[in-house]
């Protein structure tokens, strides 16, 4: 051993993987025995309908479906943080809206983990370390962050945390070893950046990273809904948004004064479906059973979007249907969210017990982390023995 040592580094680092795969049990491939969800949402407000077509509802199947082994679900409010350091306040009352929201749609403590990420300070130390393998330029050229710089007048005082927050991603998902992140093609370029920090790590270092895939939304319009109001995107300023907590009664309001095609301004014009709000969100939330219930002249949205560009079929009674189907949708999720409100304490009750289970596992992965880079020094009785040794001679 002291020889190796005096002869170089790269012999000595094959034994250290030997060793490794040793004691992990693990050779040369990471080990992915089930499939490992983790996603998250940044708690700034409650969310919308849009969060739910793009991932919420995804989620809810996916937890059902069975085919997971873990399903981890994140409050990003560290993240939240790197672009609200104006407002803290808002992170802190919304991580309940969120909690509330993601409860009320279907997820279930019993079989999904819902923890709040500045709880799990292993995500920070990981963080850290990720640092060293990602240069600047990298992650100027995110095409994400780019853009939310623009957006929020950063460019000449970028925030260094909102800059590197990819980084901080690709602690939360390597963490729990996710294989799979369902997320919005808006997260597409963090996965990547993801995937290229873990094919570092494990190459510098030792195979104990997994690789993660997105998981797209279903369709266009679910990708991207856009507002009531026909604006690209979603959001509480514009007043655009059908929130999943809104009564019956603000969901109809908002439903039946959606954009639709400014130029069918009677029944009998022939309409237009692009940049048609009402029927994206058809697109988004219809299913074939709606029209049994709702609208049993059709057979199908293909009919129903024919018939429009026809002329002939007015907008109220497009709206109409839309919104028995946003009301079929809606008012589970309402009730739930209802009942849950009743007992505070016990979400936060799952949200502690939730961040405990999370940071049992992202202390796991930090040890091994820590022992591929070989800085757990302290158990490390080979380094201890050979650094002895060498002073012995
Ligand atoms: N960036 C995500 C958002 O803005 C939130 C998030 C933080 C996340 N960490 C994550 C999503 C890890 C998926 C995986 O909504």
């Amino acid at each position: 051993m002291l020889s190796c040592i005096l002869r170089g580094e790269s012999r000595c680092r094959a034994a250290a993987q030997k060793m490794w795969e040793g004691r992990t049990g693990l050779r040369g491939k990471v080990n992915t025995m089930g499939k490992i969800i983790l996603t998250g949402d940044r708690p700034t407000g409650r969310l919308h309908v849009g969060h739910y077509v793009g991932s919420l509802r995804r989620r809810v199947e996916l937890q059902d479906s069975g085919e997971y082994e873990k399903i981890f679900i994140m409050i990003a409010d560290a993240q939240a943080l790197t672009d609200n350091i104006e407002n803290p306040e808002k992170v802190r009352q919304n991580i309940i809206e969120v909690a509330l929201d993601y409860m009320s749609c279907g997820l279930d403590p019993a079989k999904s983990t819902l923890f709040i990420q500045s709880q799990i300070p292993e995500l920070c130390e990981l963080t850290f370390y990720y640092m060293d393998l990602v240069t600047v330029a990298r992650l100027q050229r995110n095409p994400t962050v780019k853009s939310e710089i623009q957006a929020r007048n950063f460019e000449a005082s970028i925030p260094v945390g909102f800059f590197t927050y990819p980084i901080s991603q690709a602690a939360d998902i390597t963490a729990f070893k996710a294989d799979t992140v369902p997320v919005g093609d808006d997260q597409l370029p963090m996965i990547e950046q993801t995937r290229e920090i873990v094919h570092k790590f494990n190459t510098v270092y030792a195979p104990v990273l997994v690789e993660p895939t997105a998981l797209l939304p279903e369709n266009e319009a679910c990708k991207r809904l856009p507002g009531t109001d026909g604006k690209a995107k979603m959001s509480k300023s514009l007043g655009n948004c059908i929130y999943l907590a809104d009564t019956a009664d603000e969901v109809r309001t908002k439903v039946m004064s959606m954009f639709t095609d400014p130029l069918h301004l009677q029944v009998s014009d022939p309409g237009h479906l692009e940049g048609n709000t009402v029927f994206t969100y058809l697109d988004a939330f219809c299913k074939q059973e709606h029209f049994d219930r709702y609208l049993p002249d059709y057979g199908n949205l293909e009919e129903l979007k024919a018939h429009y560009q026809r002329g002939g079929l007015g907008d109220v009674k497009v709206k109409k249907f839309l919104n028995n189907i946003m009301q079929e949708t809606l008012e589970p999720i309402r009730a739930r969210r209802k009942e849950l409100e009743r007992d505070i304490p016990a979400v936060y009750q799952v949200l502690k017990k939730g961040s405990e289970a999370a940071r049992e596992v992202a202390t796991r992965t930090l040890s091994e982390v820590k022992s591929a880079m070989r800085i757990h020094y302290f158990e490390d009785e080979e380094l201890i023995r050979m650094q002895a040794e060498r002073y012995e001679a």
